[in-house]
């Protein structure tokens, strides 16, 4: 055994504006975790799936124990934190000795294809760090006071995705550092960067959205049923 996927579940979700946290809104008649759990459960190179959510939601997930029962690979969740940053550091903290490689990935992205799940975790193996992400489409400006104080080449932005796969170690050693120098990043990718590693980019899916706000919901609810159908 030596994949692990962290699926972080802690966030309120405070954007989606719903009564239900997040990762427990149903899409296509199913809670968005139990989607993104088996997205990652599917993919062969993922040895285990190991699910951060909120403590107040720890008793949300046991009642789901049945649906979960059919998932293969899943580890009993484990409590998050405040930051997302410290719900990464609960779930490495969970993960047994024998993982080497970590995919940390949103359960707001219950999308995700196992295809790009396998490149992105191939391109770590080699690497030791890589991230799914999009070129993207916009031409995007930095803003200060609502000034433009800069234009970065398009050609060289892209969007960061999940997952982003590290060695174990490395990770830790990054989250570990920016935790000590009270610095929050706002994916994995960055806390690694601080530590001078690079980090591969993985060209993703367009279909591998963040649900985010209220009208995502259709959105993930149409790829996921084109996705059950193919
Ligand atoms: N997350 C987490 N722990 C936190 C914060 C976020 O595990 N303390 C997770 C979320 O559950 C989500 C993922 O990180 O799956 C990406 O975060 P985001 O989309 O911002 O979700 P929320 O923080 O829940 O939403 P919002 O920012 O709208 O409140
Ligand atoms: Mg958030």
């Amino acid at each position: 055994m030596h994949v692990a996927a962290l699926v972080l579940a802690a966030g309120r979700g405070e954007r989606l504006r719903q009564t239900l946290p997040k990762a427990f809104v149903l899409l296509a008649g199913k809670p968005m975790l139990l989607h993104t759990l088996a997205a990652l459960a599917a993919v062969p190179e993922v040895d285990r799936v190991q699910p951060v959510v909120a403590a107040r939601d720890l008793p949300r997930l046991d009642a789901l124990a049945a649906e979960l029962g059919g998932i293969p690979k899943i580890a009993p969740a484990v409590a998050g934190g405040v930051e997302r940053q410290d719900s990464v550091r609960a779930g490495l903290a969970a993960l047994p000795r024998e993982i080497s490689l970590v995919a940390v990935h949103d359960a707001a992205r219950p999308c995700v294809s196992q295809e790009s799940v396998s490149r992105v975790i191939a391109a770590a193996e080699r690497s030791g760090a890589a991230i799914l992400a999009m070129p993207v489409a916009d031409t995007i400006k930095r803003v200060r006071d609502g000034r433009i104080v800069e234009t970065p080449q398009r050609s060289e932005c892209y969007a960061a995705q999940t997952p982003q796969v590290f060695r174990v170690e490395v990770l830790r050693e990054a989250l570990e550092k920016a935790h000590a120098e009270g610095r929050v990043g706002t994916d994995d990718a960055h806390a690694v960067e601080w530590l001078g590693v690079p980090v591969e980019v993985v060209e993703g899916d367009r279909r591998n959205l963040k649900v985010t706000r209220p009208e995502d919901i259709p959105i993930a609810e149409r790829l996921l049923l084109a996705r059950s159908k193919s």
